[in-house]
This record gives structure tokens, C-alpha cells and sequence, in this order.
């Protein structure tokens, strides 16, 4: 039998638990960001849920420009630093070392595998939140992070979140290959037509 979970305020699926990087009034500033999802093909862009009391908001709002950094699993506990903490209380500017490519206000976090840097196309103003939908303008990474020429995510080791229970978890083993697990049942379905 099914039950209605309350909690809907808290739910949220797994997530890929990411550093969003601003630039807060012309200073560096970093935010735990969980919430993001990419939402077109071509141009790559994606898009990320940004709470309007969050000093990365009004950053982003001021800038029209952030970046996503990627942390590997070595990295959860500065990743939570920067969610506990706002910027109006600490200075999360000097946490890590920051280079830039394209974009002046979406600094790049240097110990994080892979970084994007993204430009907001659009801006989509929610009750508590603003949805930004952004182009992503360049990738960076590091050759020890690939094999094949692709992102391999046993090397770059990124985590999850999970929400109400708020933890963290690795990525498990590999289930199977995408576009590739279901054919053993589109061959058998195919067959019966
Ligand atoms: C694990 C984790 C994930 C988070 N994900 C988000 C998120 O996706 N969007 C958001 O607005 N806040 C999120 N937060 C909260 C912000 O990171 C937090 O409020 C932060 O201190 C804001 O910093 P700022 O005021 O310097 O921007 C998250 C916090 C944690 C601990």
C-alpha cells in the first residue's frame, strides 16, 4: 500500500552536490548548491535553483554570471563549509585557490575535477527561489580525470546528497550502460509485433 509522505518541503531526489562560485559585490564568494540539472542540448545549458536569502542570489542577480564546480569525495567537508555558512557572516573568499577562463565574475574552483563556467540566459523568479537558466559556456578539467577523452566518474569521485536525511553518499558501482540495459526487452517486445 502506498502512504503520503509529508515532507514534501524537504524531498528531493539524488543530486549531484556541487560549489557554485560567484562574485559578491567584486569579491569571491562559494555556496553548497545541490539543486541543478542540466535543461538544454544545444547550447549545453543548465539550469540551478538559487534561494533569493542567499548572498549567491543577489551575486548572480548583479553579474549575470557563475560557475559550477565539481568537488571529489575528499571534499565533502569544505563542500558542507559553504553551505553552513552565508557569506554575511564569514568570508568564504580565500577557501580555495580560484583561477578564471572566459568570464570575469565566475571564479573556478582549482581543487575541483571538473568546473563550468555559465553564462544566465534567463531568470525564472519562484516564491523563495530564482531558477537560472544558464549557457554553459567552457568545461575544465584535467587530463588524470578522463579516459578516452571522457569525464570517468571513477576518477573524478564526485558525491551525492540526499534530502530529508541530508547526507552525502559516493557513487556506487556501475549498473549498465545507458541507451544499451533495455534492448534485451525492446528486442523481445519488437519480436511479439
Ligand atoms: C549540502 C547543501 C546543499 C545546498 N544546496 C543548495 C541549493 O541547491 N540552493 C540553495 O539556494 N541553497 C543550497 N544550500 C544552502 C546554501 O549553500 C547556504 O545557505 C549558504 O550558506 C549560502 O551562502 P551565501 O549566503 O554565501 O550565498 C545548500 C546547503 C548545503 C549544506
Amino acid at each position: 500500500m502506498k502512504i503520503k509522505f509529508e515532507q514534501k518541503n524537504l524531498f528531493c531526489l539524488p543530486w549531484a552536490q556541487t560549489i557554485l562560485g560567484t562574485h559578491l559585490k567584486g569579491k569571491v564568494n562559494f555556496m553548497a548548491l545541490g539543486w541543478l540539472t542540466r535543461v538544454n542540448f544545444s547550447p549545453a545549458m543548465l539550469g540551478i535553483c538559487v534561494n533569493k536569502n542567499n548572498a549567491s542570489h543577489e551575486a548572480i542577480i548583479d553579474t549575470g554570471e557563475f560557475s559550477v564546480n565539481l568537488p571529489s569525495s575528499d571534499m565533502v567537508e569544505i563542500t558542507d563549509y559553504v553551505g553552513l555558512v552565508l557569506a554575511k557572516r564569514a568570508d568564504k573568499s580565500d577557501l580555495f585557490e580560484v583561477y578564471y577562463g572566459e568570464l570575469k565574475s565566475a571564479p573556478l574552483i582549482q581543487s575541483c575535477p571538473l568546473s563550468i563556467e555559465c553564462k544566465v540566459t534567463q531568470t525564472v523568479n519562484l516564491p523563495t527561489n530564482s531558477f537560472f537558466i544558464a549557457e554553459i559556456i567552457n568545461i575544465y578539467t584535467e587530463d588524470r580525470y578522463l579516459t578516452d577523452g571522457k569525464p570517468d566518474i571513477e576518477k573524478i569521485k564526485p558525491f551525492l546528497l540526499t534530502m530529508p536525511d541530508n547526507r552525502f553518499w559516493p557513487i556506487g558501482n556501475c549498473l549498465g550502460n545507458a541507451w544499451n540495459a533495455g534492448k534485451k526487452i525492446k528486442k523481445i517486445k519488437d519480436a511479439k509485433k
